[in-house]
Order: structure tokens, then C-alpha cells, then sequence
């Protein structure tokens, strides 16, 4: 059987299905990481995941390397040039991550506007009994942004309509066949918006896209909310500008340095937590599986790949 080389673990029915096919090298179970790349070096396949990815340390360890599956559509983690160069195929998991993401990014806006979470713990500790919970704001009726209408971004946008909410977009390109307004110009739109969702990929030409500027213009009447990539947001100054009610709120799934973050924000009432779980249930990570497998084994057989990232 040929070699894998897989730099984590995946799902248990993934891991069963690709042992069908494939040796499998274990990367992250191995404490000499050099040792390891040089004793599977004739190895033509290799798995991983978005927040792992593969250097081009890595890729030159394995010469004779074919093919990257990511198991996860954002691909930042992946020196993409240094595959290019190398004639490596990379593949991801498009589509099919989209709703579960989507539905991740609407159940923590509404944890953040109704304070499930807070709710839920006010019950716990027995207040109920002395008074009723404080009001709460609600997502009927305000307005959108998203930053990103790509892929997740329009499932976003789907859901954020059937909750009455008005949607309007920023990205790179016009969508021609959006129905929503466009913004050319993220601030501007910040300005005009009560909830900021930015869904665009990771890597150096989106970094701090959400920069101090941005956030100030969303201001206290509004709230951030990152399904994206952490590097997207200036985590340093969105912090600030919580701590001093320069911004409303923070719904976050993921984070600049994750799993770290700021402390600061574990004790923050307007902010909801989430550890990068957007595409974590059982039904999505095993259709992200799937599409793994089905990458993995076209190649195997000469056929062309199902998702390729070019
Ligand atoms: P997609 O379909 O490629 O959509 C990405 C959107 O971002 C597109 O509209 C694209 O514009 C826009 N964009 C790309 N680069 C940009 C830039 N420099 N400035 C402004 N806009 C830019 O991707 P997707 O499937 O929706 O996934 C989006 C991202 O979500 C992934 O890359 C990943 O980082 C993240 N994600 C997170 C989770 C999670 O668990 N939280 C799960 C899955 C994915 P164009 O249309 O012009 O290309
Ligand atoms: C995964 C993601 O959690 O698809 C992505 O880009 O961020 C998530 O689906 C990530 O790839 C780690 O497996």
C-alpha cells in the first residue's frame, strides 16, 4: 500500500476509511518530526488540516509529494507557492462545510443579542427566583454586513434574511447576482451596519482587514462577528475598544493566536466565545471526510481531483 503521511488525526470513520487505502504515517504522534519525514521520504500523499496546513520545510522532506488534501476549505495554513512551484496538488473541502458554518455564525449572534449564554447561567445560579432577566436586543430589523460573500458568506446572508435582517456585502468583487447592496469600502460599511461578519480567507492580503479604523466605525452600536480566520481582526485593538465601549460586542470562533487569546475577554459581558467549531458536527466534519478520501484516492488512480484549490 502507498504511504500517507497525515499530520493529524481526522474523524474515527475518516481514519477507518483511509487505512482501508493507504499506510498511514502518523506526523503528530511522532516526537522526532525530522526522523519521521526522512524514514516515509518516497512518500506521494499527505493529509492535513486548515490550522496545521504543510510548509515548504515539509514539502522538500518529501520529495516525492503529490498531493495535499486538506481537510478544511481555508488553505491559508498551506504555503500554496511553495506547492505550485513543486507541481503539488493541493485539494480542500468546499460547499460542504458551508451550512454548518453558516448556522454556527447565526447562533452566536443570537447568543450574543439575547444572551442565551448569560440567560442559561443566571437560571444555574438560582436568580431566577428574585427577578426576571434583564431585556435584550434582537436581530429582526437591523442590519448586516458581511465581509466575504463567497461561499458562507451567501448562506449567511440566506439565513440572515429569513431572520428579517437586511443584508448588505464587502469583498474584492461585485456578485452580480447578489440581490444585496455592495460596499466598496469595508470602514464605510462598518459605518452603516449593526453587525459585522467577515468570512473572507486567512494569509497576509487579508490580515487586519478589520483594523482599529473598522472597528471604531461599527462602534458601540454595533458587534464584530469572526467566522472567518482570527488573523482577519486587530485582536489587540478589538479589545481595547470593547474595554472602553468604543464597540458594542464580539462573536468569535475563531482567533489571531488560537487556541490563546486575550484573558480579557473571558470576563466581558458582550462577548460569545467559540472554539473554532464552525464546521465541527459529526454530519459535516464526515462529509469534509469524505471529500478527503475522494481527493485522495482520484489521484491514486490517475483521475482527476474533486475539489482542487488552484
Ligand atoms: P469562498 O467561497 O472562497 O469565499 C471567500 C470570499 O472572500 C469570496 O467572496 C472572496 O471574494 C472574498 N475574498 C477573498 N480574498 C479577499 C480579499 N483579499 N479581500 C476581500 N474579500 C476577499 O470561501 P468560503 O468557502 O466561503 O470560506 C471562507 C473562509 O471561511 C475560509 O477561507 C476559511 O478561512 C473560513 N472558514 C472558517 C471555518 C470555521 O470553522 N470557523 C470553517 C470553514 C471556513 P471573491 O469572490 O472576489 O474571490
Ligand atoms: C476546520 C476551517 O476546523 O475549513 C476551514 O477552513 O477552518 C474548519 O473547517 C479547519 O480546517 C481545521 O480542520
Amino acid at each position: 500500500m502507498e504511504s500517507l503521511v497525515m499530520i493529524n488525526k481526522m474523524s474515527p470513520g475518516v481514519m477507518a476509511s483511509l487505512e482501508k487505502i493507504f499506510s498511514v504515517r502518523r506526523y503528530w504522534e511522532t516526537e522526532d518530526k525530522a526522523g519521521f519525514l526522512a524514514q516515509y521520504s518516497d512518500a506521494r500523499f499527505l493529509a492535513t488540516n486548515g490550522h496545521d496546513g504543510c510548509s515548504a520545510e515539509i514539502m522538500d522532506a518529501l520529495p516525492k509529494l503529490e498531493i495535499i488534501a486538506c481537510y478544511g476549505v481555508g488553505t491559508d495554513a498551506i504555503d500554496l507557492k511553495a506547492a505550485a512551484t513543486r507541481g503539488i496538488q493541493v485539494t480542500n473541502t468546499p460547499d460542504v462545510l458551508s451550512d454548518a458554518v453558516a448556522e454556527l455564525a447565526l447562533g452566536l449572534m443570537l447568543a450574543l443579542c439575547r444572551r442565551i449564554v448569560d440567560a442559561d447561567r443566571f437560571i444555574r445560579e438560582g436568580k431566577w427566583v428574585a427577578h426576571g432577566y434583564p431585556l435584550t436586543r434582537e436581530l429582526a430589523g437591523s442590519k448586516i454586513g458581511i465581509l466575504g460573500l463567497g461561499r458562507i458568506g451567501t448562506e449567511i446572508a440566506k439565513r440572515a434574511q429569513a431572520f428579517k435582517m437586511q443584508v448588505v456585502y464587502c469583498g474584492r468583487t461585485e456578485k452580480e447576482q447578489a440581490p444585496f447592496p455592495f460596499y466598496t469600502d469595508l470602514e464605510n460599511m462598518a459605518k452603516d451596519v449593526d453587525w459585522l461578519v467577515t468570512v473572507v480567507p486567512g494569509g497576509k492580503s487579508t490580515e487586519h482587514l478589520v483594523d482599529r479604523k473598522v472597528l471604531k466605525a461599527l462602534g458601540a452600536k454595533g458587534a464584530i462577528v469572526n467566522v472567518g480566520r482570527g488573523s482577519l481582526i486587530d485582536e489587540t485593538a478589538m479589545v481595547e475598544l470593547l474595554k472602553s465601549g468604543e464597540l458594542g460586542g464580539a462573536a468569535l470562533d475563531v482567533f489571531e493566536h488560537e487556541p490563546e487569546m486575550s484573558k480579557e475577554l473571558w470576563s466581558m459581558p458582550n462577548v460569545v466565545l467559540s472554539p473554532h467549531q464552525g464546521s465541527a458536527t459529526d454530519k459535516t466534519r464526515n462529509a469534509m471526510g469524505d471529500l478527503v478520501v475522494k481527493n485522495l484516492v482520484a489521484h491514486l488512480n490517475g483521475k482527476p481531483v474533486l475539489s482542487p484549490v488552484v
